[in-house]
């Protein structure tokens, strides 16, 4: 079979055209391009940790150093030369991004991260719309990032939380949704489309269906998806969408927001201060346009541009091949570690979910898993994964998590499985 990974430094074209669709990705060759693969060390790096974050190819590190070295002003205000060229390139990435999720630049918010993203809608729509008696329905599977906000707001407002259960495979129970809609009190949904700690995909589009059916607005933590597969916001009939650059093979400290059109129009801003407003007196000031007015004070710029040149990368090496490749490495990962005694899977099979793969290990901490299999250079997670409430579901306290993008390769999968036989004889001991 064909493979595709050969993308030149600038960034261009990891082997994409026409008769490309059935490629598949070839990981050792992505892998070249990630500096931090070929960065001298004692023991190779084994990055089984890419859904805390992913790693950064040199396109999208020279893309920023680019940014600081010829044009570096801010946005939005200067007339000089180098300050129209930074605002250009902010603009663009933004552009770039919409392009990415199928919808309109005046649509797309920068933020710091998602965690901020969701924050803003609970703060701004949820603050403006919901009402004491309203109803939130999340599901168990939530990242604190997409849980906290909402008690928060329910706390000040004195709104119910609801929770769509979990069946016994870690999907989400569709059958209880008329039940959790009937009595009308459901006025906002929000969930995550792939779990960061089951791997689970959930059915966005079919949830967003239900929820509108009954009048609720449709919230999505894109954190774990945004960049593991194609995303159409307008295809998945959501209302927000939130996700964050930094696991999209971009630099920390930027996120997107997108909200539809005629809602994020509606809304209060956010955060008041400079570039988020059209006029000021010393008593009131009235809003910019879209999506300015969602961005007070002096952005995220390199990093923009560094989510911009990620997400042209992306897209040129093709996001149903990383989907692809992320769902067939789960498949093997779950293969070769249901071979391992005392070694318990989470969440539902392969097809069922994206590229994380989380378990224990009978009678060993994570902790200890993680500290013992990083002295062989692997790197895992462990802990709660700030899914707290859902490892309480899964009655453990903790999990060790593998997790995998476009140069995560079977090799390195193999060397998790080797680790985790010695972890079992270290603790056998
Ligand atoms: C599902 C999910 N939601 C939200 C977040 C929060 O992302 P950030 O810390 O970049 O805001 C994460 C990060 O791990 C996540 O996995």
């Amino acid at each position: 079979m064909p493979t595709v990974g050969a993308a030149s430094a600038s960034g261009a074209a990891p082997g994409t055209g026409a008769a490309a669709a059935q490629d598949v990705l070839d990981p050792r060759l992505l892998k070249t391009q990630f500096p931090i693969f070929s960065t001298p060390r004692e023991k190779p790096l084994v990055y089984l940790d890419s859904a805390a974050t992913s790693q950064k190819p040199q396109a999208v590190l020279d893309a920023m150093d680019r940014y600081y070295a010829t044009c570096n002003a801010n946005i939005h205000r200067g007339v000089y030369g180098i300050a129209e060229e930074a605002t250009a390139l902010y603009e663009d990435a933004r552009r770039r991004f919409a392009a990415f999720i199928n919808a309109s630049p005046r649509e797309i918010v920068f933020t710091r991260n998602s965690t901020e993203g969701l924050n803003l809608v609970a703060r701004t729509y949820g603050a403006w719309k919901l009402k004491a008696g309203d109803a939130v329905l999340l599901t168990p599977m939530e990242h604190h990032s997409n849980l906290v906000p909402w008690q928060m707001l329910a706390a000040e407002r004195r709104l119910e939380l609801r929770f769509i259960p979990l069946t016994g495979s870690g999907e989400l129970d569709m059958d209880a949704l008329p039940r959790l809609f009937a009595d009308g009190k459901v006025k906002l949904v929000s969930f995550v489309h792939v779990s960061n700690v089951l791997g689970t995909v959930n059915p966005v589009a079919e949830i967003a269906r239900v929820a509108k059916a009954h009048g609720a607005v449709v919230v999505v933590d894109a954190s774990q998806s945004a960049a593991h597969m194609p995303l159409d916001v307008k295809a998945l009939g959501v209302d927000f969408l939130a996700c964050t650059s930094h696991k999209m093979l971009g630099p920390t400290g930027i996120g997107v927001l997108w909200g539809r059109r005629e809602l994020l129009e509606a809304m209060p801003p956010f955060l008041g201060g400079g570039e988020m407003i059209r006029t000021v007196t010393l008593t009131e000031s009235t809003w910019n346009e879209l999506p300015w007015k969602f961005e007070a004070g002096t952005m995220c710029i390199a990093e923009a541009v560094g989510l911009g040149a990620a997400v042209q990368w992306l897209q040129r090496l093709g996001m149903d091949r990383v989907f692809a490749h992320d769902r067939e490495l789960a498949a093997y990962a779950m293969a070769r570690l249901g071979e391992l005694e005392g070694v318990r899977l989470l969440g539902p099979p392969a097809e069922k979910r994206g590229g994380v793969v989380a378990f224990t290990v009978d009678g060993v901490h994570p902790h200890d898993v993680a500290t013992v299999l990083d002295r062989d250079g692997i790197c895992v997670r462990a802990g709660h994964h700030c899914a707290m409430p859902l490892h309480d579901a899964l009655g453990i306290p903790a999990s060790v998590r593998a997790s995998f993008h476009c140069y995560s390769q079977r090799e390195d999968v193999d060397a998790l499985v080797t680790g985790l036989e010695r972890v079992r004889e270290v603790f056998a001991r």
